[in-house]
Protein backbone atom coordinates (compact mmCIF):
# COMPACT_ATOMS: atom_id res chain seq x y z
CA UNK A 1 0.00 0.00 0.00
CA UNK A 2 1.19 3.30 -0.42
CA UNK A 3 1.54 5.93 2.75
CA UNK A 4 -0.95 8.71 3.03
CA UNK A 5 1.30 11.21 3.72
CA UNK A 6 2.04 13.81 1.97
CA UNK A 7 1.93 11.42 -1.62
CA UNK A 8 1.47 14.12 -4.32
CA UNK A 9 4.26 15.93 -2.47
CA UNK A 10 6.64 12.96 -2.66
CA UNK A 11 5.50 12.47 -6.37
CA UNK A 12 6.26 15.97 -7.06
CA UNK A 13 9.98 15.29 -5.75
CA UNK A 14 10.37 12.48 -7.81
CA UNK A 15 9.88 9.60 -4.77
CA UNK A 16 7.75 7.06 -3.99
CA UNK A 17 7.08 5.42 -0.66
CA UNK A 18 5.30 2.63 -0.19
CA UNK A 19 4.95 0.12 2.80
CA UNK A 20 4.22 -3.59 2.90
CA UNK A 21 3.91 -5.05 5.95
CA UNK A 22 6.81 -4.06 8.36
CA UNK A 23 8.62 -2.71 5.30
CA UNK A 24 8.97 0.06 3.66
CA UNK A 25 10.15 0.75 0.46
CA UNK A 26 11.33 4.20 -1.05
CA UNK A 27 11.99 4.73 -4.83
CA UNK A 28 13.93 7.03 -6.96
CA UNK A 29 11.48 7.51 -9.74
CA UNK A 30 12.93 9.92 -12.14
CA UNK A 31 13.97 7.35 -14.74
CA UNK A 32 14.45 9.48 -17.51
CA UNK A 33 16.87 11.74 -16.51
CA UNK A 34 18.25 8.33 -14.40
CA UNK A 35 17.04 9.58 -11.22
CA UNK A 36 19.15 13.12 -10.80
CA UNK A 37 18.47 14.97 -7.38
CA UNK A 38 16.81 18.34 -6.38
CA UNK A 39 16.31 20.21 -3.22
CA UNK A 40 12.94 19.14 -4.08
CA UNK A 41 14.21 15.39 -3.74
CA UNK A 42 16.41 15.87 -0.97
CA UNK A 43 13.72 17.06 1.03
CA UNK A 44 11.12 14.59 0.24
CA UNK A 45 13.35 12.29 1.25
CA UNK A 46 13.88 13.48 4.74
CA UNK A 47 9.95 13.61 4.59
CA UNK A 48 9.53 9.78 3.91
CA UNK A 49 11.91 9.39 6.16
CA UNK A 50 9.47 11.20 8.61
CA UNK A 51 6.42 9.46 7.87
CA UNK A 52 8.09 5.58 8.15
CA UNK A 53 5.68 3.86 10.51
CA UNK A 54 6.88 2.80 13.67
CA UNK A 55 6.70 -0.95 13.37
CA UNK A 56 8.73 -0.33 9.96
CA UNK A 57 11.49 -2.98 10.00
CA UNK A 58 13.40 -2.78 6.80
CA UNK A 59 13.21 0.18 4.47
CA UNK A 60 14.59 -0.68 0.94
CA UNK A 61 16.14 2.42 -0.96
CA UNK A 62 15.41 1.80 -5.10
CA UNK A 63 15.82 3.60 -8.06
CA UNK A 64 13.68 3.15 -11.16
CA UNK A 65 15.32 2.67 -14.58
CA UNK A 66 18.59 1.63 -15.89
CA UNK A 67 20.37 3.47 -12.79
CA UNK A 68 20.26 3.95 -9.00
CA UNK A 69 20.80 7.58 -9.15
CA UNK A 70 22.47 9.83 -11.64
CA UNK A 71 23.53 12.57 -8.76
CA UNK A 72 22.56 16.03 -8.24
CA UNK A 73 20.57 17.36 -11.16
CA UNK A 74 23.38 18.70 -13.44
CA UNK A 75 20.99 21.36 -14.47
CA UNK A 76 21.14 22.86 -11.13
CA UNK A 77 24.19 24.58 -12.33
CA UNK A 78 22.95 26.38 -15.21
CA UNK A 79 21.30 29.52 -15.79
CA UNK A 80 17.69 28.20 -16.83
CA UNK A 81 18.20 25.65 -13.50
CA UNK A 82 15.69 23.09 -13.40
CA UNK A 83 11.88 24.01 -13.78
CA UNK A 84 10.26 24.21 -10.17
CA UNK A 85 13.07 24.17 -8.05
CA UNK A 86 14.33 27.10 -5.72
CA UNK A 87 17.69 28.95 -7.87
CA UNK A 88 20.32 30.76 -6.43
CA UNK A 89 21.35 28.44 -3.57
CA UNK A 90 24.97 30.96 -2.56
CA UNK A 91 27.39 30.06 -0.31
CA UNK A 92 27.34 33.46 0.67
CA UNK A 93 23.69 33.32 1.82
CA UNK A 94 23.93 33.40 5.34
CA UNK A 95 21.08 30.16 5.55
CA UNK A 96 23.67 28.17 3.13
CA UNK A 97 24.96 25.57 5.54
CA UNK A 98 21.25 25.16 7.46
CA UNK A 99 19.99 24.11 3.29
CA UNK A 100 22.65 21.66 2.76
CA UNK A 101 21.78 20.45 6.42
CA UNK A 102 18.05 20.00 5.42
CA UNK A 103 19.47 18.14 2.54
CA UNK A 104 21.11 15.68 4.59
CA UNK A 105 18.05 14.92 6.42
CA UNK A 106 17.19 13.43 3.72
CA UNK A 107 20.20 10.72 4.06
CA UNK A 108 20.90 10.47 7.60
CA UNK A 109 17.35 9.20 9.05
CA UNK A 110 18.29 5.94 7.08
CA UNK A 111 20.75 5.06 9.78
CA UNK A 112 17.50 4.68 12.49
CA UNK A 113 18.22 1.74 14.39
CA UNK A 114 14.28 1.38 14.04
CA UNK A 115 15.00 -0.65 11.12
CA UNK A 116 17.71 -1.54 9.09
CA UNK A 117 18.08 0.34 5.53
CA UNK A 118 19.16 -1.35 1.96
CA UNK A 119 20.09 0.24 -0.66
CA UNK A 120 19.34 -2.09 -4.16
CA UNK A 121 22.05 -0.66 -6.88
CA UNK A 122 21.87 -1.53 -10.49
CA UNK A 123 23.62 0.88 -12.83
CA UNK A 124 25.06 4.26 -11.46
CA UNK A 125 24.79 5.55 -8.26
CA UNK A 126 27.06 8.92 -8.57
CA UNK A 127 27.93 11.53 -6.41
CA UNK A 128 24.52 11.95 -4.18
CA UNK A 129 23.58 8.51 -5.31
CA UNK A 130 26.51 6.81 -3.98
CA UNK A 131 26.18 9.06 -0.42
CA UNK A 132 22.39 7.43 -0.67
CA UNK A 133 23.78 3.82 -1.02
CA UNK A 134 26.34 4.90 1.73
CA UNK A 135 23.63 5.88 3.83
CA UNK A 136 21.95 2.80 3.83
CA UNK A 137 23.12 0.06 6.22
CA UNK A 138 23.51 -2.55 3.83
CA UNK A 139 24.29 -2.18 -0.03
CA UNK A 140 22.93 -5.45 -2.50
CA UNK A 141 24.26 -4.69 -6.36
CA UNK A 142 23.17 -6.51 -9.49
CA UNK A 143 26.91 -6.79 -11.73
CA UNK A 144 26.42 -3.96 -13.36
CA UNK A 145 26.36 -1.18 -10.04
CA UNK A 146 28.89 1.39 -10.60
CA UNK A 147 30.04 3.86 -7.89
CA UNK A 148 31.57 7.20 -8.29
CA UNK A 149 32.16 10.01 -5.56
CA UNK A 150 32.28 12.69 -9.02
CA UNK A 151 32.20 15.95 -6.69
CA UNK A 152 35.55 17.14 -6.65
CA UNK A 153 35.87 16.70 -10.28
CA UNK A 154 32.77 19.30 -10.11
CA UNK A 155 34.70 21.58 -7.87
CA UNK A 156 32.97 20.14 -4.97
CA UNK A 157 33.59 18.36 -1.90
CA UNK A 158 30.66 15.17 -1.18
CA UNK A 159 28.12 17.33 1.32
CA UNK A 160 25.46 14.40 2.10
CA UNK A 161 26.90 12.77 4.67
CA UNK A 162 28.52 9.95 2.72
CA UNK A 163 32.64 10.82 3.48
CA UNK A 164 32.09 9.13 7.20
CA UNK A 165 30.68 6.09 6.16
CA UNK A 166 32.80 5.70 2.91
CA UNK A 167 35.68 5.88 5.47
CA UNK A 168 34.64 3.46 8.13
CA UNK A 169 34.09 1.14 4.97
CA UNK A 170 36.71 1.27 2.68
CA UNK A 171 39.59 3.21 5.31
CA UNK A 172 41.26 6.43 4.84
CA UNK A 173 43.44 5.80 1.74
CA UNK A 174 41.27 4.33 -0.38
CA UNK A 175 38.99 6.52 0.31
CA UNK A 176 40.89 10.02 -0.40
CA UNK A 177 42.02 7.73 -3.98
CA UNK A 178 38.17 7.00 -4.78
CA UNK A 179 37.42 10.54 -3.75
CA UNK A 180 40.01 12.59 -5.12
CA UNK A 181 40.59 10.52 -8.76
CA UNK A 182 36.53 10.43 -8.64
CA UNK A 183 36.78 7.47 -10.75
CA UNK A 184 34.00 4.74 -10.96
CA UNK A 185 34.40 1.32 -8.78
CA UNK A 186 32.17 -1.38 -10.87
CA UNK A 187 30.34 -4.26 -8.45
CA UNK A 188 33.55 -6.37 -8.65
CA UNK A 189 35.67 -4.36 -7.05
CA UNK A 190 32.45 -3.03 -4.64
CA UNK A 191 32.79 -6.10 -3.24
CA UNK A 192 36.36 -6.09 -2.58
CA UNK A 193 35.98 -3.17 -1.06
CA UNK A 194 33.41 -4.19 1.39
CA UNK A 195 31.02 -1.88 -0.64
CA UNK A 196 28.17 -4.54 -0.79
CA UNK A 197 27.11 -7.11 0.95
CA UNK A 198 26.65 -8.97 -1.90
CA UNK A 199 26.66 -9.11 -5.67
CA UNK A 200 23.70 -10.75 -8.16
CA UNK A 201 23.05 -10.74 -11.86
CA UNK A 202 20.82 -7.86 -12.73
CA UNK A 203 17.67 -9.99 -13.31
CA UNK A 204 18.09 -10.82 -9.85
CA UNK A 205 18.43 -8.10 -7.64
CA UNK A 206 15.03 -7.81 -6.89
CA UNK A 207 14.76 -11.47 -5.62
CA UNK A 208 17.99 -11.06 -3.66
CA UNK A 209 16.60 -8.13 -2.19
CA UNK A 210 13.70 -9.70 -1.00
CA UNK A 211 15.11 -13.07 0.39
CA UNK A 212 17.88 -10.31 2.68
CA UNK A 213 14.38 -8.79 3.91
CA UNK A 214 12.53 -12.32 4.59
CA UNK A 215 16.16 -13.09 6.86
CA UNK A 216 16.40 -9.60 8.19
CA UNK A 217 12.44 -10.03 9.44
CA UNK A 218 12.96 -13.77 11.15
CA UNK A 219 14.80 -12.05 13.83
CA UNK A 220 13.05 -10.60 16.97
CA UNK A 221 12.02 -7.16 16.52
CA UNK A 222 12.96 -5.61 19.65
CA UNK A 223 16.63 -7.42 19.75
CA UNK A 224 17.21 -6.78 16.25
CA UNK A 225 16.70 -2.51 17.36
CA UNK A 226 18.83 -3.25 20.31
CA UNK A 227 21.20 -4.73 18.53
CA UNK A 228 21.31 -2.30 15.43
CA UNK A 229 21.84 0.71 17.94
CA UNK A 230 24.68 -1.48 19.67
CA UNK A 231 26.32 -2.36 16.80
CA UNK A 232 26.53 1.22 15.71
CA UNK A 233 27.95 2.75 18.96
CA UNK A 234 30.77 0.02 18.90
CA UNK A 235 33.24 1.93 16.97
CA UNK A 236 33.16 4.69 19.58
CA UNK A 237 33.49 2.65 22.47
CA UNK A 238 36.35 1.19 24.26
CA UNK A 239 35.84 -2.34 25.09
CA UNK A 240 34.96 -1.47 28.67
CA UNK A 241 32.38 1.15 27.14
CA UNK A 242 31.30 -1.42 24.78
CA UNK A 243 31.09 -4.51 27.42
CA UNK A 244 28.81 -1.88 30.16
CA UNK A 245 26.54 -0.65 26.57
CA UNK A 246 26.07 -4.89 26.32
CA UNK A 247 24.69 -5.05 29.71
CA UNK A 248 22.50 -2.21 29.80
CA UNK A 249 20.66 -3.04 26.44
CA UNK A 250 20.19 -6.76 27.53
CA UNK A 251 18.49 -5.79 30.56
CA UNK A 252 16.42 -2.92 28.92
CA UNK A 253 15.28 -5.38 26.51
CA UNK A 254 14.21 -8.12 29.06
CA UNK A 255 12.48 -5.39 31.69
CA UNK A 256 10.40 -4.52 28.65
CA UNK A 257 9.70 -7.94 27.20
CA UNK A 258 8.80 -8.86 31.23
CA UNK A 259 6.44 -5.43 31.37
CA UNK A 260 5.13 -6.36 27.88
N1 LIG B 1 21.48 15.58 -14.19
C1 LIG B 1 20.57 15.88 -15.13
N2 LIG B 1 20.23 15.03 -16.12
C2 LIG B 1 20.84 13.84 -16.14
C3 LIG B 1 21.79 13.46 -15.19
C4 LIG B 1 22.11 14.39 -14.16
N3 LIG B 1 22.98 14.12 -13.17
N4 LIG B 1 22.22 12.21 -15.46
C5 LIG B 1 21.56 11.82 -16.56
N5 LIG B 1 20.72 12.80 -16.97
C6 LIG B 1 19.82 12.80 -18.14
C7 LIG B 1 20.62 12.94 -19.42
O1 LIG B 1 20.86 14.30 -19.69
C8 LIG B 1 19.68 12.29 -20.39
O2 LIG B 1 18.67 13.22 -20.73
P1 LIG B 1 18.13 13.30 -22.27
O3 LIG B 1 17.48 11.96 -22.52
O4 LIG B 1 17.16 14.43 -22.21
O5 LIG B 1 19.32 13.55 -23.12
C9 LIG B 1 19.03 11.18 -19.59
O6 LIG B 1 19.21 11.52 -18.22
C10 LIG B 1 19.69 9.83 -19.80
O7 LIG B 1 21.08 10.00 -19.57
P2 LIG B 1 22.17 9.26 -20.50
O8 LIG B 1 23.48 9.93 -20.25
O9 LIG B 1 21.68 9.21 -21.90
O10 LIG B 1 22.10 7.80 -19.85
P3 LIG B 1 23.24 6.72 -19.75
O11 LIG B 1 22.58 5.52 -19.17
O12 LIG B 1 23.97 6.59 -21.05
O13 LIG B 1 24.31 7.33 -18.71
C11 LIG B 1 24.98 8.27 -16.61
C12 LIG B 1 23.93 7.42 -17.37
C13 LIG B 1 26.32 7.53 -16.59
C14 LIG B 1 24.43 8.43 -15.22
C15 LIG B 1 25.20 9.62 -17.32
O14 LIG B 1 23.92 10.20 -17.60
C16 LIG B 1 25.99 10.63 -16.48
O15 LIG B 1 27.19 10.57 -16.42
N6 LIG B 1 25.27 11.57 -15.85
C17 LIG B 1 25.90 12.65 -15.07
C18 LIG B 1 26.40 12.14 -13.72
C19 LIG B 1 26.99 13.26 -12.88
O16 LIG B 1 28.01 13.84 -13.19
N7 LIG B 1 26.32 13.59 -11.74
C20 LIG B 1 26.77 14.59 -10.81
C21 LIG B 1 27.42 13.90 -9.62
S1 LIG B 1 28.06 15.02 -8.40
C22 LIG B 1 26.84 15.20 -7.23
O17 LIG B 1 25.90 14.45 -7.16
C23 LIG B 1 26.92 16.34 -6.25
Amino acid sequence: MSVSADVADLTGAGLELSISGNVATVTLARPERRNAMTPSMWRGLARAGESIPPDVRVVVVRGAGPSFCAGIDLRMFSPDGVPGEERGLSAADPGFQESIAGFQAGYTWLRNPAFVSIAAVQGHAIGGGFQLALSCDLRVLAEDARFCMKEPALGLVPDLTGTKPLVDIVGLPRAIELCLTARTVDAREAAQLRLAELVVPVADLDAAVADLVAALLSTDAAAARATKALLQAAPGNSLEQQAAAERAAQATLLRARQAG
